[in-house]
């Protein structure tokens, strides 16, 4: 199955407790670890494609969005050996054209060095936005002279597969222009738990109540 989830909460999470958003941000980053290694272990869990940042995200303070590019870089270079550990393969959705080149090397590094592990897709969504990726989806197919089918469109995006489960944390209601096409027939699940307070626990009981679920797809 594709699990989504859109990580929400890491600034309300710190605020609550006296410190700086960026702290919320850096707890945020222990649970993408204490959850890729629980999606890798889960046998159904295939792809896990999480949101990290926005296209809207730009709206923040420059120090903000400079505090998350220096975070991921230093996040991927430390969590190579926990990728190829875990048997996690790493792919990135969203157009990462802009990013600084520092980045982008270590980015495409982590891509080239986990491109044959099998137990997990783990999908970073960055400067990711459902509506760009649509668009940018279809300018390839007029580009390529191609034709304009739903299965044409769903071949060119960023990432083509369905999503099963979309789950956000901290309490809105909403989905922020993440996987717009891909969500069409997702399950959603919406908890008040901020991202960094959630647990794998919590996942497993979310993950129980999707498992009970019926899904129809439009039919009897
Ligand atoms: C989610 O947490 C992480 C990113 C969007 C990068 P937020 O930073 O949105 O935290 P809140 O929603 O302000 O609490
Ligand atoms: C969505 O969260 C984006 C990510 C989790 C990366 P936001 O915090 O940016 O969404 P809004 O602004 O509350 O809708
Ligand atoms: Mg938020």
């Amino acid at each position: 199955m594709h699990l989504a989830i859109i990580m929400d909460g890491n600034g309300r999470w710190a605020k609550k407790r006296g410190l700086k958003r960026v702290e919320g941000h850096k707890k945020g980053a222990e649970v993408v670890k204490e959850i890729t290694a629980y999606c890798a272990n889960s046998p159904e869990i295939k792809i896990l494609t999480l949101y990290a940042f926005s296209t809207e995200n730009w709206k923040r303070p420059k120090m903000e969005t400079d505090f998350l590019m220096k975070l991921l870089e230093n996040w991927l270079k430390k969590e190579l050996e926990t990728y190829i550990k875990n048997d996690v393969k790493f792919e990135v959705i969203g157009d990462i054209s802009k990013f600084f080149p520092k980045l982008r090397k270590r980015i495409e590094y982590t891509k080239e060095t986990t491109k044959n592990n099998k137990r997990l897709t783990q999908v970073l969504a960055l400067n990711y936005g459902g509506r760009d990726e649509i668009t940018r989806a279809v300018k390839k197919i007029i580009k390529k002279n191609e034709e304009i089918t739903q299965e044409n469109i769903q071949k060119n995006l960023d990432i083509n597969e369905d999503v099963d489960l979309l789950i956000r944390t901290s309490g809105e209601i909403r989905v922020s222009n993440f996987l717009l096409w891909q969500i069409a027939y997702a399950e959603m699940f919406f908890t008040p738990t901020l991202w960094p307070d959630f647990t794998s626990r919590e996942l497993e009981q979310i993950l129980n109540n999707f498992k009970k679920r019926q899904r129809r797809f439009g039919g009897i």
